[in-house]
């Protein structure tokens, strides 16, 4: 009797460890599950937040313009953090690496201040910065690519700097079946800009046009425009004005002619 006894008791609570175990490594698993699934999710709201910076919805936007008029003004619609890196990394650039923009390529470089009056320095992909613009350009590059079937091959772009009194006059980016250059983008980091602060971008629809549509070159704005269609000027600055030019090209190698302005 009192073996049976004992070996109820035992087995009793053989068993009752055997639950206890079972549960506290079910409650050691269940945590560490949860913990992963919460790192997941923090995984994909960083990744998003990273995508979130290639914003599809701004693309569209950008194509719907060129698709529909040929070009596309938006307002302050760079990234916020993207403005404000190359508004910063702009600012603490040195002077000298500014040079003052000519017309033409290589050896027919050609510094024409009839033409235009301001200094670029071309944007080479080295610094933070730079790498950050030609990582946002690529995800428009790829979209308007899908969208509107561009075939846009290569992109080149400088930052440039409109003293007080520097201007661009009216020229065309390319010409027609002279220059691989497709789409020109521009977009521009000045805050506070007034009518009297002048340096306007006047975008003109053709040739005839001489009343165009003006542009204020402010914080975050940007403008793409099909390079062959519209001819444009940079009305004279009044105060310093800063943006980034940027032209897209299609891969075809025509060698024998001369784009400007590089
Ligand atoms: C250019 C140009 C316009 C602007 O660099 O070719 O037209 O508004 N720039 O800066
Ligand atoms: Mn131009």
């Amino acid at each position: 009797m009192l073996c049976w006894l004992n070996f109820f008791v035992t087995s009793f609570s053989s068993s009752l460890f055997l639950f206890l175990s079972l549960f506290i490594l079910f409650v050691i698993h269940f945590h560490l599950c949860s913990k992963g699934i919460a790192l997941l999710a923090l995984k994909n709201v960083s990744q998003f937040s990273e995508n979130h910076f290639n914003d599809e919805s701004l693309f569209a936007l950008i194509a719907q313009g060129i698709e529909n008029n040929g070009y596309s003004i938006l307002p302050t619609a760079l990234p916020e953090i993207l403005t404000n890196t190359l508004f910063t990394h702009q600012q603490t650039m040195e002077a000298d690496k500014f040079k003052s923009a000519g017309i033409g390529r290589g050896k027919k470089y050609l510094k024409n201040e009839f033409v235009r009056t301001d200094a670029i320095s071309w944007i080479t992909g080295e610094t933070d910065a730079g790498k950050d613009w030609l990582k946002w350009v690529a995800g428009l590059q790829s979209y308007l690519n899908r969208r509107l079937f561009l075939g846009l091959f290569s992109f080149e772009s400088h930052f440039a700097h409109y003293s007080p009194g520097d201007y661009y006059k009216r020229h065309h980016d390319a010409f027609k079946g002279e220059s691989n250059r497709v789409l020109s983008l521009i977009v521009y980091f000045n805050s506070n800009w007034l009518p009297s602060d002048g340096g306007e971008l006047v975008l003109y629809k053709d040739e005839h046009d001489k009343e165009g549509t003006k542009v204020v070159p402010l914080m975050g704005t940007i403008v793409a425009f099909l390079s062959e269609e519209f001819p444009h000027e940079v009305l004279a600055a009044n105060r310093d004005r800063y943006s980034i030019a940027g032209w897209f090209r299609v891969n075809t190698s025509v060698t024998d002619r001369v784009d400007p302005p590089r």
